[in-house]
């Protein structure tokens, strides 16, 4: 059902040269290719529909949208008849009238106009299609066959399907081939006896259904409905904002009652996802106002401690006394912080401003360290910009498309859409991944080329393939001579010619057969627009930067950077990682990635911020758990980032949290890292604040208020307390203030304000002069650094390697349904999909060592051991075991290890040595965990008791 606001203009736009026709009398001119019924749209009139909708191709199927066109015989449907020059279209008689309402009155005999109650009453297309034709009955009766008493399919814990209310129109069998690309659903029989199918005719949760909710946005009626909307009544306005969950930043708009969600629908006008959402931005967003939010600032003084609920001013003041104290027993320098990918920019300028300014130091990195960081690197060094090339919308104009490390319908799953629809189009498709990933394979794609490496020898293989371009004259000569600096390229063209980078060579390596690269390379490099999109599979590495170096000069020899349909595109994982390196969260660097070493920048920033810029960079995270097991680092404040979880090797980083003195977590629940601190500043969700996020398309979006912050101050407020309270002034009233001054200090953002964005709706950096609406694509002409320079890229082997005591390697990814340490999707209905992290192993290993699904299974690495339940699957190859990191308790961490990138330390999640045996009970940590987790559970509640009492 749709949107309060939504407008639907019943087809989708056209591209086609101008054709001028005439409607009702009135000439219009739409681009060919446009339907009658859109053309009358853009005349301003509206021909009644059901089967239409502006996001799926015309269908014809309900004969409600009839018009009369001057020359043609009978009453043609306006959805599926386009406009030609000249024509002269008649959408209102009294024919179509009798026409249309013969329709209806036959629609209502099965579906009766009993709206009171119902949760789409005045949003139902049918109900205002029969008001529009003054249909109240139907003069067929109510009396013959029907489907009013079908019964009701509620086991999606998010909507429901109700086939009494079902009028057969098709547009959620659509919406999910078209929109979504999953082919879930089908309309099953024929006439009088259609029905919604889902996959073998099993209930929506047992389906293959994804729960993208695309088919209950098409729904014209409520046959497809949200749950809460019949429970809590419809909403009473909606709030353009961006979903909080994963670097597509998708654009919702929330729809309230009061201060109450009632549901989030995705914004047909937003860039990134245009129109679509996935099942967590869509309907888990119930974690906002979970009972486990803390909405109390709390302290203690040892970890043992029971908290102390207290009033934020005294929360401010505890920490800002203890972060000095600390300063002045251990030196400025034994002090730091960690921004959040969670948060806004605005909030992660502050936190860097904080350290830098208040605290005066560099100490400050951000959870991107342990995910993008390469990219940072790779992508700064070649092309001068440390962002992806293109936005989403470039995939479309794609003709081959290279996904290397990364499983978008998992991760990315709105892009994921996308990049289906373009491969469904004729796109061709190259998969570089362990895993089968569902792209090798779903239905109506197949990939033309799988390219299963073993984990750990990205750079091996893109070597081999950049030898295959270089040696069968594949290059783009011209590109390079025009763009790229001569000498780095010679310099790599003679090191990936060398024999020993040819594929043939490098097989026994990467375990991918030499023809398979051939035929990959050439595709990539001759098939027309290359597009390059990558992840966490190929950054999480020991040579990630050096992976990501190597995409880059690929996509430069083979002129694949600089206009649309092309790029080198990082999928981000987190909402705002983008944001938050752009903010500066780097030790080294400042707002626009400028190295804190520049003098020029810091002068820029000393004075705007009244202190002087330390001119050496900070520690990084890794550098600060050193710092605070060898004792010279005591105290830090971590915003909205749980590292007790998600960092690599478990054990390392609570033994360094233990060690400090002073630990501040500002988030929404006691998560794993505050089980160490000795402050709580309660966190603000995406729904309690105004702020921006910037997505992995560089795109800058609001993120808007729709309820009051539940502890009383949203999380850009607490850190303008804390840093009063260190005694650093800092004056906003609101988040446009920070905007505005990370645009004075900000070349790629001078031209970015609040204004502008709610008038764009988004915006791309750069933005500035030279671009004052934005940049969708990057490096058009010339590079950001001028010219590209490509960077020999030597494979070294990761020093974790199998051998007969770990002979299997571990790699790690996510699921679609739950997200990241799954602080936010665990508390809502999508642990229905995926209650566990499980172990993936091929049926060979499993058959080696009596492991069946179900199983328990203990992982034991050189960093530590866990315990979990195993799933035999041919999805990973033998030597190769794969798990996801969403729950606390199975410590998939405590099994990665601390090697990491040689240039930016982003750990080596991807490549972990392993040996995997049947177990019968938990690992020694595991059940340590446990009693930690239920001694801290109960220092909390003894503080959410007192706060309680005390209101
Ligand atoms: S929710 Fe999405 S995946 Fe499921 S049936 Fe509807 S459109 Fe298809
Ligand atoms: S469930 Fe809704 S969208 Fe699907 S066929 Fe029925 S009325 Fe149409
Ligand atoms: S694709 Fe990402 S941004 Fe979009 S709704 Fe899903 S989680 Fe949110
Ligand atoms: S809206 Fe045109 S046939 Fe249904």
């Amino acid at each position: 059902m749709f949107a309060i606001n939504a407008k639907d203009a019943g087809t989708p736009a056209a591209e086609g040269e101008p054709v001028t026709l005439s409607i009702d009398g009135a000439e219009v001119t739409v681009p060919a290719g446009t339907s009658i019924m859109r053309a009358a749209a853009a005349a301003g009139g509206a021909i009644p529909k059901l089967c239409a909708t502006d996001t799926l191709k015309a269908f014809g199927s309900c004969r409600v949208c009839l018009v009369e066109v001057e020359g043609q015989r009978g009453y043609p449907a306006s959805c599926t008849t386009l406009v030609a020059p000249g024509m002269k279209v008649k959408t209102e008689s009294e024919k179509l009238r009798q026409l249309r309402k013969g329709v209806v009155e036959l629609y209502v005999s099965d579906h009766p106009l009993n709206c009171k109650g119902c949760p789409a009453d005045t949003h139902c297309e049918l109900q205002n299609v029969a008001a529009d034709l003054g249909v109240t009955t139907s003069p067929y009766g109510f009396e013959g066959a029907n489907h009013r008493s079908a019964p009701c399919d509620d086991s999606n814990p998010y909507f429901q399907f109700d086939p009494s209310l079902c009028i057969a129109c098709s547009r959620c069998v659509r919406a999910c081939d078209e929109v979504q690309g999953t082919f879930a659903l089908t309309i099953e029989g024929r006439g009088f006896g259609s029905r919604v199918v889902a996959s073998q005719d099993e209930s929506f949760l047992e389906s293959e259904c994804v729960s993208c909710g695309a088919c209950v946005e098409s729904c014209p009626t409520a046959a497809l409905s949200e749950k809460p909307l019949a429970i809590m009544g419809r909403p009473q306005k909606a709030v353009t904002t961006t979903c909080a969950y994963c670097g597509v930043g998708c654009s919702l708009e929330a729809e309230v009652k009061g201060e109450q969600v009632v549901r989030m629908v995705p914004s047909r006008d937003g860039k990134a996802n245009r129109g679509h959402a996935c099942v967590k931005g869509r309907f888990a967003y119930g974690y906002a106002t979970h009972a486990d939010r803390i909405t109390t600032p709390m302290i203690r003084k040892q970890i043992t401690d029971p908290w102390q609920p207290v009033s934020w001013d005294e929360a401010f003041k505890y920490a800002a006394s203890e972060f000095r104290r600390i300063q002045g027993q251990y030196g400025r320098e034994s002090v730091g912080g960690i921004t959040s990918s969670r948060c806004t920019n605005e909030e992660s300028f502050l936190v860097q401003k904080l350290v830098r300014a208040a605290l005066g130091t560099n100490n400050v990195d951000t959870c991107a360290r342990v995910c993008h960081s390469p990219t940072g690197y790779g992508l700064k060094h070649t092309l001068g910009e440390s962002a992806g090339t293109q936005a989403f919308d470039s995939v479309m104009k794609s003709d081959v498309i290279f996904v290397i490390g990364a499983n978008p319908t998992d991760g990315h799953p709105v892009f994921a859409s996308r990049m289906k629809r373009r491969l469904r189009e004729g796109a061709r498709l190259i998969v570089a991944d362990p895993r089968a990933i569902d792209l090798v394979h779903s239905p109506h794609i197949q990939a033309d080329f799988h390219l299963p490496l073993r984990p750990g020898t990205n750079v091996a293989l893109i070597n081999s393939i950049a030898h295959v371009v270089v040696t069968e004259g594949l290059v783009n000569e011209a590109y390079v001579a025009e763009r790229c600096e001569p000498a780095p390229f010679q310099k790599w063209r003679d090191f990936v010619s060398l024999p020993q980078n040819s594929p043939e060579a490098l097989a026994e390596v990467t375990g991918v057969p030499a023809e398979l690269v051939r035929g990959a390379a050439r595709l990539y490099a001759t098939g027309g627009n290359g597009a390059i999109y990558y992840g966490l599979g190929v950054t999480e590495h020991s040579q990630g930067s050096t992976m990501v170096l190597g995409i880059a000069n690929l996509a430069m020899a083979t002129g694949n950077i600089g206009r649309e349909g092309v790029g080198v595109n990082p999928l981000r994982g987190q909402n705002n990682v983008q944001g938050s390196c752009d903010m500066g969260s780097f030790p080294h660097e400042l707002a626009g990635y400028r190295h804190v070493s520049d003098a020029t920048t810091r002068a820029l920033f000393g004075a705007e911020w009244g202190v002087q810029i330390e001119p050496e960079p900070g520690l990084r995270i890794p550098n600060m758990f050193e710092a605070a097991l060898d004792g010279s680092f005591k105290a830090l404040y971590v915003q909205g980032e749980d590292m007790a979880q998600s960092d690599p090797n478990t054990q390392h980083v609570t033994a360094a949290l233990s060690a400090l003195e002073c630990l501040v977590v500002q988030d929404l629940f006691l998560n794993e890292t505050a089980k160490y601190a000795h402050v709580f500043f309660p966190g603000s969700s995406f729904l309690e604040k105004d702020g921006t996020f910037t997505n992995a398309e560089r795109r800058i979006s609001r993120v808007r208020k729709v309820m009051q912050p539940l502890a009383g101050l949203a999380d850009w407020e607490a850190t303008v307390g804390f840093a009063r309270a260190l005694g650093y002034e800092m004056n906003y009233s609101h988040p446009s203030e920070i905007m505005d001054e990370i645009a004075r200090l900000t070349p790629t953002f001078t031209g970015v304000s609040y204004e502008k964005l709610d008038r764009l709706g988004s915006i791309q950096w750069p933005c500035n002069d030279a671009a004052p609406d934005g940049t969708p694509t990057m490096h058009i002409g010339q590079f950001v650094r001028g010219k590209g320079r490509f960077y020999v890229t030597e494979y070294v082997p990761t020093s974790e390697r199998v051998n007969v005591r770990f002979p299997l390697i571990l790699t790690t990814g996510r699921v679609l349904t739950q997200y990241n340490v799954g602080a936010q999707t665990r508390r809502t209905a999508n642990s229905q999909w995926y209650e566990e992290d499980v172990l993936e192993i091929h049926p060979q290993d499993a058959e080696d060592r009596g492991i069946g699904t179900g199983d328990w299974v203990g992982i034991t690495s050189r960093a530590g051991e866990t315990v979990l339940r195993a799933v035999v699957t041919e999805r990973v190859q033998p030597g190769v075991v794969y798990t996801t990191f969403h729950f606390p308790d199975s410590g998939a961490n405590v099994i990665t290890t601390e090697n990491s990138d040689w240039a930016t330390n982003c750990p080596e999640y991807k490549v972990t040595a392993v040996q995997a045996v049947k177990v019968q009970r938990p690992s020694d940590w595991q059940r340590r965990f446990r009693e930690q987790n239920e001694q801290q559970l109960g220092l909390l509640r003894g503080a959410t008791a007192a706060a309680r009492s005390r209101q």
